[in-house]
């Protein structure tokens, strides 16, 4: 929506809920920074030109010949049956022992966190995130009135200290967290991973204190070094009950244009989920289901998961090295293994919305950090995206944005 609303007519009408429902900062920046002119740090757009089209093309002309009819009609709410064993063979490389009946499939990763939401959350019930965590999620929690209770992140992930006081000090009050949500790979938009150490508490915790953990791993194919960890949902094989639910999408995989996510989770909790989709969204595209279904019957497709990381990895390298080469010494940055975000720290004095004029004046866009938080901190933070841009832009663009930053730092300082 492009129009500016300065008097909205319908307000008697609307229920709460939108009082919660916020603008996201980044889908605004989207819109801005899908202009050519400007060097887009903002967005986590992935590189889909690096998929061959020409084939894409031969797998939707073989699904309209040979199942066009079906693949046009609406579908099971549980997802398309050939998929499911498809997103079992992805998950088997991310060390994942599951069955189809474990899975269901939904429109994105976004709409896997909007039904848990659904399906968890009670006005005023409590929750914990990570902190910074992504907008998507902190948005839609918020949407359902969720208490949302911010645990900072550190080098090593969510700190489990302050987790494990938090959880104490809720269970004296008689509070039940309804979930705990994290992105444990390459984390949107910290770009941190967390530790097996802390994988491994953060398990016993979700136990000892009769809660879930939400694991969101969009990013954990794309590791660019070291060695993958389990995931949480690998390390949760002790006892009778499951803790975590673990969702996914192939918007980073294959194409965010297809609009395809699952969710992992333990049946009775999938059955609430299905009656979500049923009231939502009746079924997730059968013919987009399709699509994904032959991409991942063409065994070359982890070519590409190779080629993405070939990308991605010297995008990344090129935009720390320009950091390191051009930054004033009071900045810091995250240095991800993998995913697509660094997460850049200014001086406090510093507000990266104010800055964002100024950059994008100058054609550059990010997003502010402001974003990532349930409050307004995180006003001298910032999320760069550096998966988007070729190596040129992105040195160009982080040098620009080095410039307006030290004349920032110049002029707050000749004013002290
Ligand atoms: C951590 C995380 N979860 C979920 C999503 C939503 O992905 P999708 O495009 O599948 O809706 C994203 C997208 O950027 C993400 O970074």
């Amino acid at each position: 929506m492009s129009k500016k609303i300065t008097f909205d007519y319908w307000q008697h009408l609307y229920s709460n809920r939108t009082e919660n429902m916020f603008s996201s900062e980044i889908r605004d920046l989207l819109s801005l920074s899908a202009r050519p002119d400007i060097i887009s740090f903002a967005g986590g757009l992935p590189e889909v030109r690096a998929l061959s089209f020409q084939k894409l093309e031969r797998y939707i002309k073989r699904i309209l010949k040979a199942d066009g009819d079906i693949s046009l009609q609406y579908g099971g709410s549980d997802g398309y049956y050939p998929l499911r064993t498809k997103l079992i063979e992805v998950m088997k490389l991310e060390g994942l022992d599951v069955v189809e009946e474990d899975i269901i499939t939904t429109t994105g990763g976004q709409q896997a966190l909007d039904l848990l939401a659904k399906v968890f959350i009670n006005t005023g019930d409590t929750i914990i995130v990570e902190s910074p965590a992504y907008t998507g999620a902190l948005n839609s929690f918020k949407s359902y009135e969720a208490k949302i209770i911010e645990i900072p992140v550190d080098d090593n992930g969510i700190n489990i200290l302050i987790l494990e006081e938090r959880l104490k000090e809720l269970e004296k009050k008689k509070i039940q967290v309804k979930f705990i949500y994290l992105v444990p790979n390459f984390s949107n938009p910290s770009g941190i991973t967390l530790s097996l150490l802390r994988r491994k508490k953060i398990l016993e915790l979700a136990k000892k204190y009769r809660t879930i953990i939400l694991e969101d791993n969009p990013y954990g194919m794309l590791r660019y070094e070291g060695k993958s960890l389990p995931t949480i949902k690998e390390l949760d094989t002790k006892g009778d009950n499951q803790n975590v639910i673990y969702l996914s999408t192939l918007s980073k995989l294959l194409a965010p244009g297809l609009r395809i996510g699952w969710i992992v989770a333990p049946h009775p909790i999938l059955e609430k989920i299905m009656l979500g989709v049923q009231s939502t969204i009746l079924c997730v595209s059968a013919f987009t289901q399709r699509i994904a279904y032959e991409y991942f019957s063409d065994p070359s497709w982890y070519e590409n998961i190779d080629r993405f990381i070939s990308i991605y990895s010297r995008r990344r390298d090129v935009m720390i090295k320009t950091l390191e080469d051009t930054f004033p010494k009071s900045a810091s940055w995250s240095k991800p293994k993998g995913g697509f975000f660094i997460w850049l720290k200014l001086p406090e004095y510093l507000n990266t919305k104010e800055i964002l004029a100024d950059a994008v004046r100058n054609k550059v866009a990010y997003v502010p950090g402001s974003g990532f938080y349930a409050d307004d901190r995180g006003l001298s933070e910032a999320r760069l995206a550096f998966c988007t841009e070729n190596t040129e832009r992105i040195e160009k663009g982080i040098k620009i944005l080095s410039r307006i930053v030290k004349e920032k730092i110049k002029l707050y300082k000749s004013f002290k």
